[in-house]
């Protein structure tokens, strides 16, 4: 079925014909690690406390998706577990659009003794960010000690009976020689395991070609170490990543290959950054401001909708934009303020 032309009137659409039901939230952009590949090579400058919006105002714009088909949110950072006040609104967001299909991305360092308490609020599946399976390595990648707490949050989140997706971003020289770890994992843990390819990405960051493992070497390496088989995603698509199940395994690996591939053409996102800002791809930085509306007792919801329309009806193919710019990189915004 091609979506272009069938949106039914009223759903919100890009210039394209792509249907956008899928709102990624920065939640704020503070974060406990200071991973390579994220932090600005430069002094990270934190956005000030009162530019960030509040729950509320991102709850507002929350309800006014929902009923023109939005269907999944993906509330990340930063790292959101670390704002004050989560829970609840982990909660509202909830009671704000019940059956909304809501998600977590976090670096897992805050999960210890939480995971139960995000199920039972109705989180179904969470994304925890892992580079490394060796201590050392995890310190030298995030600059903390902390690998043993993700490792512990990961193992609660699946006693918890949420979905767990461990996402790596792959780095050669850097964590390419822990592969059969990673492959280990995925095989006695009932978790997808994800590479993501290093990305050009976040400004001021650290990426060059040296660093760059493409997503062919890795399922040619991972191949020879398990039996892997291609999981033939239905209807639904399957967004950016490939999977693989592992014979004899319990979990999946899989890699999103950002660089070598691109998945452009079927992105049903939206992005809203942790200062306001609609970001309608994640290589381009134009952005269109919400707060000041969001923040003026003036402004009304169909207002809202207008910008909302106007930045989906200008979302771009970012394929294009990174063919163009891979030496220097694309967006300028640190990822921790967009969310990844
Ligand atoms: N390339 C690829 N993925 C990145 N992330 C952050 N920066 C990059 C980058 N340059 C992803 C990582 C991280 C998540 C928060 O964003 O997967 O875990
Ligand atoms: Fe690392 Fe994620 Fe924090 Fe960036 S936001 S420093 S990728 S944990």
């Amino acid at each position: 079925m091609h979506q272009e032309s069938e949106a039914p009137h009223g759903r919100l659409a890009d210039g394209f014909g792509r249907v956008v039901s899928y709102l990624r939230v920065s939640v704020t952009d503070r974060c406990n690690l200071r991973c390579m590949y994220c932090r600005p090579v430069k002094d990270f400058q934190a956005i000030s406390h009162s530019d960030i919006l509040s729950y509320e105002e991102y709850l507002r714009i929350i309800r006014l998706g929902a009923p023109l088909g939005l269907t999944k949110v993906r509330l990340t950072g930063g790292e959101p577990l670390a704002r004050r006040g989560f829970d609840r609104f982990l909660e509202q967001v909830m009671l704000a659009a019940p059956g909304m299909d809501v998600r977590l991305t976090t670096n897992g360092t805050l999960l210890p003794g939480r995971a139960k308490t995000l199920a039972s609020l109705g989180l179904k599946a969470v994304n925890i960010s892992l580079d490394s399976l060796d201590p050392e390595n995890f310190h030298r990648i995030t600059g903390a000690d902390l690998f043993a707490d993700v490792r512990r949050g990961i193992d609660e989140c699946l006693e918890a009976g949420l979905r767990v997706k461990v996402n790596a971003v792959a780095l050669r020289g850097v964590n390419d020689h822990e592969l059969a770890a990673f492959v280990e994992l995925a095989r006695t843990h009932p978790l997808d395991m994800r590479f993501i390819e290093f990305m050009p990405i976040g400004g001021d960051t650290l990426w060059e070609d040296t660093l760059y493992w493409p997503a062919s070497d890795i399922l040619e390496q991972a191949g020879r170490m398990a039996e892997l088989s291609p999981v033939h995603h239905g209807d639904e698509g399957h967004g950016p990543a490939r999977m693989w199940t592992i014979a004899g395994g319990q979990g999946r690996l899989g890699v999103i290959s950002g660089l070598s591939g691109h998945y452009c053409l079927s992105c049903n996102r939206l992005r809203l950054t942790c200062d306001g800002r609609l970001r309608p791809c994640l290589y381009s930085d134009t952005e269109y401001r919400l707060r000041p509306l969001l923040r003026s007792a003036k402004t009304s919801e169909a207002r809202i909708l207008e910008v909302l329309r106007r930045a989906l009806a200008r979302k771009p193919m970012g394929h294009k934009l990174l063919a163009e710019r891979r030496k220097r990189g694309v967006c300028l915004k640190p990822m921790t303020a967009i969310g990844g």
